[in-house]
């Protein structure tokens, strides 16, 4: 049967651990995997923008031997010019992947349910697997473990949060959130993680108060207040989320040298300050970089 990756929870902590190694023996030894995808070829169909998931997908597929091609917002009209069901069954007579980034988390499910080949989300308003993966990555790359390390999220509830919230409770990694009042993540998110931090033993806590949320984090991690689709929000979320932007004083209160992440791109000046993300404890460019070495294992693990 086929394989696709459309979220964090359908995947166990084992296979989460084999991407990771994976990821890094690419890392390491980029030209050991040079044929590995001989042959094959993936389509991106993204309704959104992307600089760093449609470039790391490309390249890291042309990398490993592979063809990628770009469907964008106006080109196949997947769910207008043509049902997603008509296009799953079409692009999977043609390639043997699909990456989807879409509005509507459903329509990533659905196209999954209809093609025949793999489907990896490239970003859906409820879940960004991929980066999630990534970023788990780099936090294991730059500490050596996940044990004991706490990652404090502080910043809007978003698709980038579901997925990292689940990937820390699958991994053992310590997680706190800080939302604003009104902006709490997705229960059925926070129920999914508990249940998986109740497992790995990671501890996972959720509260209003940004200084709070930085004390004792060895990592500190904000995402944009306003994602793609919120567009029309953005005059009411960037009153509500001030007092949540990463600067100076929500650093000082960390602990000492902690890591600043940020999946970018990045409104500087609204939820990081330039200090913050150009500070030498700033890791952001290390995650662009290793998106493509993950997604390199991802594609390795459900095409090879
Ligand atoms: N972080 C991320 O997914 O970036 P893009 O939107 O540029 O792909
Ligand atoms: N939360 C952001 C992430 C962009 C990579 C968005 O959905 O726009």
């Amino acid at each position: 049967m086929k394989k696709d990756m459309l979220s964090i929870s359908a995947l166990s902590p084992e296979y989460i651990e084999d991407i990771l190694e994976l990821g890094k023996r690419i890392k390491k030894d980029r030209a050991q995997y040079a044929d590995s995808l001989k042959g094959k070829s993936i389509g991106l169909i993204f309704q959104k923008p992307s600089n760093r998931t449609r470039v790391s997908f490309e390249i890291g597929m042309v990398q490993l031997g592979g063809y990628a091609i770009y469907l964008g917002p106006s080109e196949i009209g997947m769910g207008g010019r043509e049902s997603v069901k008509d296009v799953a069954k079409v692009l999977s007579r043609y390639l043997d992947c699909l990456v989807a980034r879409t509005y509507k988390h459903a329509d990533v499910e659905d196209l999954a349910m209809h093609a025949t080949v793999p489907v990896i989300n490239g970003l859906s308003d409820y879940a960004h697997p991929c980066q999630a993966l990534s970023d788990i990555f780099t936090i294991k790359e730059k500490f050596g473990t996940f044990k004991g390390i706490t990652l404090s999220y502080i910043g809007d509830a978003n698709n980038v949060l579901n997925s990292l919230m689940c990937a820390c409770a699958k991994v053992g990694l310590n997680l706190k959130v800080a939302t604003p009042k009104g902006y709490e993540p997705d229960k059925k998110a926070v129920d999914a993680a508990k249940k998986f931090a109740g497992s790995s033993g990671a501890g996972i806590e959720f509260s209003h108060d940004p200084k709070l949320c930085a004390k004792g984090a060895d990592v500190v991690y904000t995402d944009v207040w306003v994602s793609m689709g919120q567009e029309k929000e953005s005059a009411r979320r960037l009153k509500d989320f001030k007092g949540f932007q990463i600067n100076d004083d929500i650093i000082k209160a960390a602990n000492k040298n902690c890591l600043i992440m940020h999946c970018l791109p990045a409104h500087r000046g609204d939820e990081i300050t330039d200090s913050a993300i150009d500070s030498k404890n700033s890791v952001v460019y290390d995650q662009a970089e290793n998106r493509m070495h993950i997604q390199k294992a991802i594609l390795l693990k459900l095409l090879a």
